[in-house]
Formats: structure tokens, sequence, C-alpha cells
């Protein structure tokens, strides 16, 4: 099946230059070249820290996996063929990995490669180096391990419903190497398709386009294949296998989940298919085909993952009023800043998540109107003030552009790189218009389709089609302030004071009276009913926080951001009626956002939280991911 889809390697003498084409991107190239191969950037400021991979020497193109999924091992094991770019001279080729186990590596004749495996780097795995000689293809036999961080292997019980295994996968930021032999890094861009079994009744979906109908291939088995033919950041593969069933919602919009699941999830994103279409009037095409979505069972870490053509989504964005669907438009959004232009490493992930925290108000704006727009968007400057206080607005991490000291984000702490960086575009569309801007972004995305971007490039962009040599604008944008200083510039737009008048002012009451305002609350909106829980005095007596919980039901909420904003504010007060319900939240979900801030509030309170967090912590570790472990371990410790 491969032979077909790689037309690149009918030209084994691809001129260097596309190997490494420099900052000024692809723009001027010949149309057809981009498809054939996307270029690497080779600035000091594009280097991928977190990657082991030499792309100036040799890179990969294209990925083909053949794997077979076993559920009673935990395995995921076949073969990776990767296509190679190298420079003439080059013998050797560097991957990612992170615990794989390779068995073999051949050439295209089947001619075995000698390979090393290097000393593992803490968070960053363990380089493979291939002596690729002439070979220009190679495949390389492996399986990943049961403990592989990207994947989740869950049992029945941890699905809805109850009877057949799951697995997914979360490959953003570094995770994918523990599953995928490859350059795991963001500026090396590569097509892709796969071949993938499972047993029967599963079904396999992925971020690519599914290939015909899935094949028998006996041993109670079936073969499911898919195809990315756009070069994509490598951290974009994904997948998902259970018991699930698909709906459409649109003529190129429709959502996977468990049956029992399909009702509610279909009926809370029944907007998509105008996202969508609200997304394209203002940033221009929508380039990958399809936009499907699959809500996971609750463990799945994230709110969303952005993985093309089939959007991750946790279960808890469904409130049964479509209140939390920002976070559809935010992975719908990442289709434009993430996936078609990506950062090149991970010290300018702002250009992924603060663009797209923009451009995801945006697109709620034309669905839902500026009330809720307004809304959200001053929820999201309270996290970044919130941020920019607990850092401190010197702390380097406050910057958009990070150092890469700093890590690579994990998309947990979010005030900085997501809020900041949507204020900053927010500041930046005020001073110079919203038409103008909105111009200047759609370019943007157009010029830098396909292919990796930085902070420098983006900031060289602005110059040249916003400021245009206006020396009193470019002093008025504070443009360098935003992205390499940390801090808020003076310039910064806030949000309309009238957004949350009127919850303010009932705050203000309840602070004065103790004695909640049910009627208001009933009428409220989710944003409103969140800013009202985030102005509530921090510290509140069992008494009050009774006459919270009875009058408001915020502990029967269905909602779950806000049963999440009430759990952290009682736990935080030692609320003893509390502990069963953060019990019943926390063995139930997995997704960090919610998850980690519980634990670390039952811990910051001694002898009252600290034996509650580990005890919960201890039974239900083993259900949440590598990723929500990971978080967890650091403020609870990880059970003996
Ligand atoms: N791409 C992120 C998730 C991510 C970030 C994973 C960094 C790993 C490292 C995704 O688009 C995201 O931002 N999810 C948010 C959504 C929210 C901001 C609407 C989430 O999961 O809560
Ligand atoms: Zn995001």
């Amino acid at each position: 099946m491969r032979a077909a889809l790689k037309p690149f390697l009918l030209s084994l003498s691809l001129p260097l230059s596309l190997l490494a084409a420099g900052c000024s991107g692809g723009a001027d190239k010949p149309a057809g070249e981009e498809a054939i191969v996307s270029p690497i950037l080779t600035g000091e400021d594009a280097k991928d820290t977190a990657s082991f991979a030499q792309p100036e020497v040799a890179r990969v193109t294209h990925v083909a996996l053949d794997l077979a999924l076993d559920f009673a091992a935990k395995t995921v094991s076949g073969t990776a063929t990767l296509d190679i770019l190298a420079k003439p001279d080059a013998d050797t080729i560097v991957l990612d990995s992170n615990g794989l186990k390779i068995s073999r590596i051949t050439d295209e004749s089947g001619v075995e490669l000698p390979f090393t495996v290097g000393a593992r780097v803490e968070g960053k795995g363990e380089p493979v180096s291939v002596k690729i000689g002439k070979a220009r293809t190679i495949t390389i036999a492996y399986s990943a391990a049961p403990d592989a961080e990207a994947l989740q292997w869950l049992a029945p019980q941890q699905t809805a419903g109850g009877k057949q295994p799951y697995l997914l996968s979360q490959g953003q930021a570094t995770l994918n190497r523990s599953w995928i032999p490859t350059q795991d890094s963001p500026g090396i861009r590569q097509s892709w398709e796969a071949r993938i079994t499972a047993p029967k009744p599963l079904t396999v979906v992925m971020s690519a386009l599914r290939v015909g109908e899935p094949e028998d291939v006996g041993d109670n088995r079936r073969a499911f294949r898919f195809r990315m033919d756009k070069p994509v950041a490598p951290y974009l593969i994904a997948i998902a296998a259970g018991d699930l069933a698909y709906r459409e919602l649109g003529p190129r919009t429709g959502v996977w989940t468990e049956p029992s699941m399909l009702d509610a999830a279909a009926a809370e994103l029944s907007d998509t298919e105008k996202m969508v279409e609200a997304a394209e009037k203002l940033y221009g095409p929508y380039r990958w085909g399809r936009y499907e979505m699959i809500v996971l069972p609750p463990s799945f870490p994230y709110g969303g993952m952005e993985n093309p053509t089939m959007t991750f989504l946790t279960p808890t964005f469904i409130a049964g009023d479509r209140s939390l669907t920002g976070l559809v438009a935010h992975e719908l959004a990442h289709s434009w800043s993430g996936n078609l232009v990506t950062n090149a490493n991970w010290s300018d992930s702002w250009l992924n998540e603060g663009i797209t925290s923009y451009f995801e108000n945006r697109i709620v704006e034309e669905l839902y109107g500026t009330k809720r727009a307004q809304q959200e968007a001053a929820l999201s400057f309270a996290e970044m003030e919130k941020a920019l206080a607990e850092a401190g607005k010197d702390a380097p991490i406050t910057a958009l552009h990070l150092p890469p000291a700093e890590g690579v984000p994990d998309g947990e702490s979010s005030g900085i790189i997501y809020d900041k960086g949507a204020t900053f575009m927010r500041t930046v569309e005020s001073i110079v218009g919203r038409e103008k801007f909105d111009a200047w972004l759609r370019n943007w995305f157009d010029k830098h389709a396909f292919q990796p971007a930085t902070s420098a490039m983006l900031l060289a962009d602005m110059r040249a089609n916003l400021v245009k040599g206006d020396a009193a604008l470019e002093k008025k944008l504070m443009l360098e302030d935003w992205i390499y200083k940390p801090g808020l510039p003076s310039n910064v737009i806030h949000p309309p004071a009238s957004a949350f008048a009127d919850v303010d002012k009932a705050a203000g009451a309840y602070r004065a009276s103790g004695t909640p305002d049910a009627k208001a609350w009933g009428s409220w909106t989710t944003a409103e009913r969140l800013r009202f829980l985030a102005k509530v005095p921090a510290k509140l007596d069992a008494a009050k926080l009774a006459a919270l919980d009875s009058s408001l039901g915020l502990s029967r909420s269905g909602n779950k951001e806000i049963l999440f904003a009430w759990l952290e504010l009682a736990l935080n007060n030692r609320y003893d009626p509390a502990v069963p319900v953060a019990e019943k939240f926390l063995s139930s979900v997995g997704r960090t956002k919610f998850v980690k801030p519980l634990y670390a509030a039952l811990m910051k309170q001694g002898s009252w939280g600290q034996p509650i967090a580990k005890r919960i912590y201890a039974k239900n570790r083993a259900g949440y991911h590598g990723v929500t472990q990971g978080a967890v371990d650091e403020v609870v410790g990880k059970p003996a």
C-alpha cells in the first residue's frame, strides 16, 4: 500500500534547499513541493532541545505504521516504515524513543541496518541512531512498552459501557515517542498512514482520514486504515480504540463515542458545523477535509486535544446546555493555529495556544454573541492576572516566548501562554482595528500553512504587514515587550467592566450579607456562575459553605466546571461534607486541570487534608492517565 503514497521518493536527489529551507519559509516555492516535503527552520530560535533529531542531516518525511493492538499485554507492536530526506553524504539518522523495544531495522530490500540506543535523558527519552548508509526508506520492527507514556489502556470498568476495553493516546508535547519511532519534533512535519488491527468488536479511530472499510483479518480481528497526506507535526498522530459509535452532525462534521454517550455527545456538539463555518469566515478555508470529534472516557487527561480531523474531548464538557463548548471552538481553532501553522519548538507554545485562545473567543462571539464572548474573555483575563500574581510579574515564565530552560509546557499552567497570549492578540486587534487585524492573521495562516513558525517570524511579520514603518504605531503596540518580556505591558486592553457588572454586584452583596441570592444564581449563565464562585471570599466557615451549597445546589451540579470550582473552595476551607463529593469526582474524572488542583487543595490543609488526599490518590492513581499521574505525583507524591 505504500508505494503509491510517496512521490517524493521518486526523486532521491531533491535539492538540499528543501531539507532546510531557511526562515523565509516556503512562501515563494513552486506549488506542489510543499506537499512533497515541508521545510524545516534552521535558525537557533527554531531549534528543538526536546528532541534528539538532527534534521539538518537527515529527516523523516513520511511514516507508515503497521501495528497490532494487544489489550491483554497492553502493547502496540508491528512496524514503522520511515521515508527519509538526507544530505547525500549522511549515513546516520537520529530518531526519538521513549522506552520503545526495537527488534530490527531494515532497508528497502530487507537488509538489516545497525542501530544504537543512546543514554536516557529524563523527560526526553533516548536517541536511536540508525546507520542508514544509502538507504532512504527504513523499516523498524518494534513494540511500545506496556506503560508507554502516551497511551492509556482502560479496563472495561473504566468505560461508560463497562464491557469492552479501551485505548487512547495523548501525543502533545513529547509523548508520541513512547509508541512511534520517529523524529518527535513539531518542526519536522511528516505525512503518515497507518494500518491498525484490533480485536472485534472494537473500532479504531485516528487523527487522519479513514481509507476504505475495516477489513476482516482472521483471528477475530479487523484492520483499519488511515491516511494523512498533509505533513503534520508528529505530536498530532493520535489513536483511540473501543466500543465506538458514530453520528453525523453536518456535511463534514461528526462525533464518535461509546454508544451510551452518543445522544448526549451529539446534542452538546450540535453547533459544530456552524463553528467550522464561522472559523472559515474569519480566517480562511478549513484545510483538513473532515472535522470529527471523539468524546472519550473521563480519564482523558485534558479537556481537549486538537488531533487533526479527530479532536479528542473529555466528557466533562457535556453540561447539557452547550455552555462549555468554548472547548470545541478552541480545538477547532487549532486547525489553523497549531496544526496548520505550528510552533517550531515548545518555547513558542504561545503561538499555538495563545492565538488559538483568541481565535476560540472569536468563534464563540460569532455563534453565541458578544455577551458570552466578553464574559469568557473576562474569565480568561482574570486567569492571566492570577498567573501573573502567582509567578510574580518579573518571573521569566511570564513572558510569552519561554526560555528553553523552562522545559516543555504541558498545558497545565495556562494563564500565560493561553490567556496572556490571547490578551496580546486582543490588544493588537484593538489598536489596529478588527478589519486590519483579521486580514493580517488570515494572511499569516495562509503564508505559513503546513509549516513551523517562531516568535521572531511572527514579530517580523507583524512589522512588515501591520506596522509598515509607522514609528508611532510601532511604539503603541509594544510588540517586543509582549513577546519577550515578563509581566504585562502598559498598553494592555482590559475586558469591558460591563461583562460581569451584575454578578460582581451580587458577589459584593453576598460578601456583605453572607446570604447568596439563589434567584439571581438561577438566572445566570455558566460564565456568570463561575465568576461568582471566583468572587466569594476565599475563607468561609462551615455554616456559610452549607448555606451556599444548599441554596445554589453546588454539590449536585451537573456542570463539571462549577462542581470543580465549588469543591476547590470547599476543600480549601476544610469543609467535611464536601469530602465524599470530592472523592466521587476524583474517582471518576482524570482531567488534570480538575484533578491536580483538588489534590493540591487537600495537601495544603495539613493534618486535615493530607491523609484524605493520600487515601483517595492511592485508590485512584492506577485509573489515571500517565500525564495525570505525573502531575498529581508532584503534589501528593507517589503512593508507597
Ligand atoms: N493542545 C492543548 C492541550 C495540551 C497542551 C496538551 C500542552 C499537552 C501540552 C489543547 O488544545 C488545550 O489547550 N486544551 C485545553 C482546552 C481549553 C483551554 C479550552 C484543556 O485541555 O483544558
Ligand atoms: Zn489548545
